[in-house]
């Protein structure tokens, strides 16, 4: 999604906003800009159509001075990816960037051009800058034009503004866009996330909905969305070098795939007493024996965490759960029951759809539980009770160990339902948590598997259309694998439960169609072994990830098996997970894709 940079300050603005732009192209862009304020006070402004290397280029051409500026990079809404619709937006004395949706845009649009201004690009986000332009030609000053505009937007935004000889003066604003204060030596920031404030500020405040803010280089001043000035909490962000960085690998996607085993173990660290064989998580502000429902909502991989979760919680807790994805479950209106609990799944905690279902769902006085790897996020501040993941920094825009480490949690939280409800003893708890405590070094051994894994990789690259399967539990590992290899190789895959092969999906099958099995050998396994054979009678190319006992199984059947350490069915969707994922990567590296930014995808999607 769109990040948004800014300083106010004393050190030239180009490099410091730049240099936080390279820590924003995680989120996923097509353009980017930079405005700054000269020594004369003017606004001056570079853009480019594409990646950050084209504006280093223009930046090379045709540098930009001035120790106050703003940047940004744009993941196109409203309006084609050009270097016209790129932001800063500029309009007589502002400039601008913006994150979100301006939904009354249109409407806004018209009386500016009523009134005489003239647009330059499609955006919506162009309203913004004629919008304060036209309070500050009435008379009014920075802050009251720009409080005077934002009280006409309706939808979501970040937004980030300088103004025309005030060279030490820059505005900033939120409402359901995150944007966080940096607070520097002598200069300000205005950041999308704490990443791109790293290495600027380790005091951070995160502004809530409906803030907006005016900082100079040495004064902060926050305002409510009624204009009166509030006092927001500062928190200490301390992040080390290495976890924002490549550490060698090629691609963050290779490292965070590495990371797997460290996100699982410091997850779990987290949330168990590993001495006692016991979950221990946070305190819960209800009590799980008396919960009627678990309503789970999220998006992407998070909702197929999700999905597993289900499996965990009805058979291990008996506990009745409904699931949605996020964008559907907003706007059904379902009824929720008397002290049910809402629980949201989420990376970043900045979903748009996510937020919003968190939002309605407290309204109809659900309990919300959020697993969250980003706690200090907006769903973080509005959660009843976060159960964070410890999975650190996820850059690369495909999610990989942070979907271990919302399982190892969701795992959990099923035991801790399971023994509040009384559905299962001492010994089942003992033995699940220590499946799950076991699960860091069997994590770690998969990257032994990685020749069989390119072996595979090498039959999927190939093609142009995948089929995933798995069957219970696993199915959601198959949604996983499926989406994976859609995001970042561009091969269309599609997933199934193996059982609804023969109902329809079967007769996509042919020598041209690989089918991916996710095959643990639980109850399920001969279920899934003759789903799979059916297949291969109708000149399917099986490929398998499975165990010991499955590989002797599928031998004959399967043309390539990934043989994954054993371990408890229980956590198996956890463990499988990861070999999915490197699929996934190898072909996506036989293809030479984008790996870390894929095309059209955006990380932490902040509008709906
Ligand atoms: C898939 C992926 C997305 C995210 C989804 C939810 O690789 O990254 O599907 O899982 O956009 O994002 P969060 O978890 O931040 O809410």
């Amino acid at each position: 999604m769109c990040g948004i940079c800014g300083v106010v300050g004393h050190r030239p603005a180009t490099q410091i906003v730049f240099e936080a732009l390279r820590r924003l192209e995680y989120r996923g862009y097509d353009s980017a800009g930079i405005s700054t304020l000269s020594k004369n006070g003017e606004i001056e402004r570079r853009r480019a159509a594409g990646k950050l290397d084209n504006l280093e280029e223009v930046l090379h051409q045709s540098p930009l001075n001035g120790t106050t500026g703003i940047g940004h990079t744009r993941w196109a809404t409203h309006g084609a990816p050009t270097e016209a619709n790129a932001h800063p937006h500029a309009a007589g004395q502002v400039a601008i960037v913006h994150n979100g949706i301006i939904e009354n845009f249109a409407e806004l649009k018209a009386e500016l051009e009523a009134a005489g201004c003239v647009f330059a690009s499609d955006t919506d986000s162009e309203t913004v800058a004629h919008l304060v332009d036209f309070y500050l030609k009435q008379g009014k000053t920075p802050r009251e034009a720009a409080f005077a505009a934002i009280q006409r937007f309706e939808g979501a935004y970040a937004i980030a503004m300088v103004f025309k000889g005030h060279g030490d003066l820059m505005i900033g604003a939120r409402h359901g866009a995150p944007l966080a204060i940096g607070y520097g030596d002598g200069e300000m920031f205005l950041g999308s996330d704490s990443l791109a404030l790293a290495p600027l500020a380790s005091r951070i405040t995160y502004m809530e909905d409906g803030d907006w803010c005016e900082l100079t280089s040495d004064k902060v001043t926050i305002f409510d969305s009624t204009g009166q000035e509030v006092q927001r909490p500062i928190q200490n962000v301390a992040f080390m070098a290495g976890q924002v960085g490549k550490d060698g690998y090629r691609h963050y996607m290779e490292k965070e795939l590495h990371e797997h085993p460290v996100a699982i173990g410091q997850t779990l660290q987290r949330i168990t007493d590993p001495a006692a064989k016991t979950i221990a998580l946070p305190e819960l502000p209800f009590n799980p024996a008396d919960v009627p429902r678990v309503t789970i909502t999220a998006c992407g991989s998070a909702f197929y965490a999700g999905m597993v979760g289900r499996y965990w919680l009805e058979s291990l807790a008996r506990m009745p759960v409904e699931i949605d994805v996020a964008s559907e479950m907003r706007y059904r209106e379902a009824p929720q029951p008397n002290k049910g609990v809402a629980l949201l799944i989420s990376q970043s905690g900045e979903t748009a759809d996510t937020l919003g279902v968190l939002r309605s769902l407290k309204k109809e006085g659900q309990s919300i539980v959020s697993v969250l790897n980003v706690e200090h996020s907006t769903m973080g501040r509005e959660s009843d009770v976060v159960l964070g993941m410890v999975a650190g920094p996820e850059i690369s825009v495909a999610s990989t160990k942070a979907f271990t480490a919302q399982l190892s949690v969701l795992a959990a939280l099923s035991i801790e339902f399971a023994r509040a409800r009384g559905t299962i003893d001492q010994a089942q708890e003992e033995k699940l948590t220590a499946s799950l405590l076991d699960l860091p070094s069997k994590a770690a051994e998969v990257f032994t598997r990685v020749e069989d894994i390119q072996a595979m990789a090498r039959v999927v690259a190939e093609a142009r259309d995948v089929l995933y399967l798995g069957r219970g539990i696993c199915t959601p590992i198959a949604y996983e694998g499926a989406l994976k290899l859609k995001e970042i190789s561009y091969i269309h895959a599609e997933a199934y439960a193996a059982g609804e092969l023969k109902h329809g999906p079967i007769s996509l099958i042919d020598r041209t169609v690989p089918v991916v099995a996710i095959a643990p050998s639980t109850i399920l396994f001969e279920k899934t072994l003759s789903n799979l054979q059916e297949a291969k009678a109708r000149g399917g190319r099986i490929l398998a990830f499975t165990d010991a006992e499955g590989a002797k199984k599928l031998k004959g059947v399967a043309e390539v098996i990934v043989t994954l350490p054993d371990v408890d069915a229980f956590v198996a969707p956890i463990l499988y997970a990861i070999p999915v994922q490197i699929l996934a990567y190898e072909v996506a590296l036989l293809k030479g894709t984008d790996v870390d930014q894929p095309r059209n995808l955006a990380k932490s999607v902040t509008v709906e």
